[in-house]
């Protein structure tokens, strides 16, 4: 009763210095499990609404303001907080510019720039909806289903009336309209990533931007994920088109509903044109002709279908007919850069394969990943880039522990793998 009282108090006393967004026990990304006690937003100069000012509470006796420095700090480094107070037994201190010392002071000073701005940080977004998500797991474990099963529901997406989130502790917070997609579907694929197993769910955006980024010249009329989990391949392929203004159009098919179901609510609010439904993409016949494919079909599992690969042969694993699937959806020219097991490359009973492959396909690139790049997974990973286009050079690399800077933008291994599709 006391603490809810204090709650009440500390935001009545920041609504009446100026502030209408504030989060009570705001979760800090990244440092375990400290909240700051409260949290408000306002404008800076630029006129973004960003996280301003902390308070951090204490009471007793021995209570000092000097106390509070640790979790002003840390507040400090992962909001980026402005103005730092500690409440201690009710009276209020402001810290210094640097976090050294702190004056008395009758309450906290109003907004600097005012505090009509909309947040345009993704990652202040995305924390906040991780944050919302988590709230919802906890009140659906009260309900029964463990945390690690829980999958938010359409009620959590939900549209606001104006661009903003509604935030675990039910503040709306007003967010740019691209800046909300953004945080949207990176707090969700986190969220579906969670726990040991979560990398047979969703893949990491590292990955899924490197290969997106290994589309090149190909991003272009319609990119399909046919193996699509939450979509995130299909997400950074968007990214990438938005980056060249190309139009383009994503479709992702994806077997299990609920999976399918949180990628269609992704979709829904993405910037382009996506279609995303849930089916066995080896029983299809919605799967479109594609200009281009992004996909990492599921690492392990025998195939169950009868699947008769292009070259007259039997499927057996899983990832060699996802291959193989992908080969016939591509239009004359189009490229399709999958996430496989290494043991595509090195499996004897794939042997017949690889050659067909290699002889009537040009095999562009072949990108190995250590053991552990791949959540969920400890097997080592292979991108393979595949154009149906005439055979050809093969761009071949092992990555170690840097991979993920390799296959950053300005990654060498990015560069050299381009400068060898696309000749660029
Ligand atoms: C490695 S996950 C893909 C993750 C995705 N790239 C992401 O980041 O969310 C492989 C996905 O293929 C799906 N899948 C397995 N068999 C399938 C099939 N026959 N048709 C369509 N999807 C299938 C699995 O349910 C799983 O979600």
């Amino acid at each position: 009763m006391a603490k809810e009282q204090g709650r009440t108090d500390l935001r009545a006393v920041l609504q009446g210095a100026g502030y209408r967004v504030i989060e009570l026990e705001r979760k800090l990304a990244g440092a375990s499990n400290h909240r700051a006690d409260a949290v408000a937003y306002a404008s800076n100069a630029d006129g973004d609404l960003v996280p301003w000012l902390v308070v951090e509470a204490k009471r007793g006796k021995t209570a000092t303001p000097e106390m509070a420095l640790p979790q002003l700090l840390t507040a400090r480094e992962h909001l980026g907080t402005v103005e730092h107070y500690a409440l201690i037994n009710g009276e209020w201190f402001r810290a210094d510019r640097s976090l050294r010392s702190f004056e008395r002071v009758d309450g906290p000073l109003p907004p600097t720039h005012g505090d009509y701005g909309v947040l345009a940080d993704v990652a202040t977004a995305t924390s906040l909806y991780m944050d919302r998500l988590w709230f919802e797991a906890s009140k659906a474990r009260g309900n029964g289903p463990r945390v690690d099963l829980f999958f938010p529901s359409a009620k959590i997406l939900e549209e606001t009336a104006r661009p903003g989130i509604q935030t675990a502790g039910g503040e709306f917070v007003p967010v740019r309209d691209d800046v909300l997609w953004q945080a949207r579907r990176r707090a969700l694929s986190a969220f579906a990533l969670r726990g040991p197993q979560g990398g047979a769910h969703t893949t990491a955006p590292v990955i899924a931007d490197a290969v997106a980024r290994l589309l090149g010249s190909k991003l272009v009329g319609t990119v399909l994920d046919p193996f699509c989990g939450t979509g995130n391949f299909l997400w950074s392929a968007m990214d990438r088109a938005a980056e060249f203004d190309a139009p383009v159009e994503f479709v992702g098919q994806e077997i299990n509903v609920e999976l399918a179901e949180l990628a269609e609510q992704i979709g829904r609010t993405a910037p382009m044109l996506t279609t995303i439904t849930a089916g066995d993409s080896f029983a299809s016949d919605f799967l479109p002709a594609a200009d281009a494919i992004v996909t990492a079909p599921p690492f392990g599992p025998q195939m169950r279908h009868d699947w008769t690969l292009l070259d007259g042969s039997p499927a057996r694993e899983i990832e060699t007919a996802a291959v193989d699937l992908c080969l016939r959806q591509l239009r004359p020219g189009a490229r399709a850069v999958c996430l496989l097991p290494g043991g595509f490359t090195s499996k004897k009973s794939l042997e017949f394969y690889r050659r067909f492959l290699a002889r009537d396909f040009r095999v562009g690139a072949l990108i190995g990943l250590p053991a552990g790049a791949v959540e969920g997974t400890n097997l080592r990973a292979v991108l393979l880039v595949v154009d149906r286009a005439e055979s050809g050079e093969t761009f071949v690399a092992q990555l170690g522990d840097d991979w993920s800077a390799q296959l950053s933008a300005t990654g060498a291994a990015m560069n050299a793998a381009l400068a060898h599709l696309d000749g660029e």
